[in-house]
């Protein structure tokens, strides 16, 4: 775990406009200002990422986007590349998230390729991997898991690899008040090291930032980073109120 930097990331959803985005990165900025162990990232709308860049600028805190297409360019109304959001100095961005899968169709071949956009933009992805409660009930966590990483990662080199984060995020924990158990976290965010170590070795697995995701909250975010396979946290809910999100980023240090 000492080879690897924490990294908390807020993913805002569809939340906050652009005053309100302004207010909460203004609250955080002095709440995080002496936090150097720990990457402060907020991932945040399209429509917010100028305020949120010109905001945090000069500060610890990291801005993410929260979706990239993966073509770079042409007729996909709606859509925003990669290279869009590399040009604004964004230098996170979610991909794969559940909500994009379970709403918006996306499957492991489009996250795939969303993520070789991405890195080719420079940017760093934070791919969502996880289960749905139905599949945990079946036993099947880790064969879910395991199919998602190697079709996510497919094609993409150790080299690239160290560039992203992954997040395991179990669906059924997701914006539901139910937490995975430390042990639960762990357990999986273990496997996935293990999977990583089979296609790219342990001294490459070994270097990977893996985040726990799902209802963490400032109660519950210290024990579940206490946890060896568990180096960060991707917050949803509790990344929209400054004071909870802090706790979080310094239960980490
Ligand atoms: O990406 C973060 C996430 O899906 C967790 O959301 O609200 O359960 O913390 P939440």
């Amino acid at each position: 775990k000492t080879v690897r930097k924490a990294v908390i990331a807020g993913n805002w959803k569809m939340n906050k406009t652009r005053p309100e985005a302004k207010a909460l990165l203004e609250e955080l900025k002095p709440m995080v200002a002496d936090v150097k162990d720990v990457e402060v990232v907020a991932c945040v709308p399209f429509t917010n990422l100028e305020t949120a860049l010109a905001v945090t600028a000069g500060t610890n805190i990291k801005i993410g986007a929260e979706n990239c297409h993966f073509e770079k360019s042409g007729a996909f109304t709606g859509e925003i590349s990669a290279d869009m959001l590399a040009e604004m100095g964004v230098e996170y961005v979610v991909l794969g998230h559940s909500e994009r899968r379970q709403y918006f169709a996306e499957t492991d071949e489009t996250v795939n390729k969303r993520t070789k956009a991405a890195l080719e933009a420079g940017l760093k992805p934070i791919v969502c991997v996880g289960e749905l409660l139905w599949e945990r009930e079946c036993n099947i966590t880790e064969e879910v898991i395991a199919r998602q990483i190697k079709l996510d990662f497919f094609g993409i080199s150790a080299d690239d690899l160290k560039k992203c984060i992954i997040a395991y995020e179990p669906v059924w924990a997701i914006g539901t008040g139910k937490t995975a158990t430390a042990d639960q976290a762990e357990e999986v965010c273990a496997f996935i090291r293990a999977t990583l170590a089979k296609l790219y070795g342990a001294d490459v697995a070994e270097t990977i930032t893996i985040q726990y995701g799902g209802s963490m909250n400032a109660k519950n975010a210290e024990e579940l980073l206490s946890k060896t396979n568990v180096d960060g946290g991707l917050i949803g809910g509790a990344s929209l109120k400054a004071a909870d999100f802090t706790t979080i980023i310094k239960a980490a240090v």
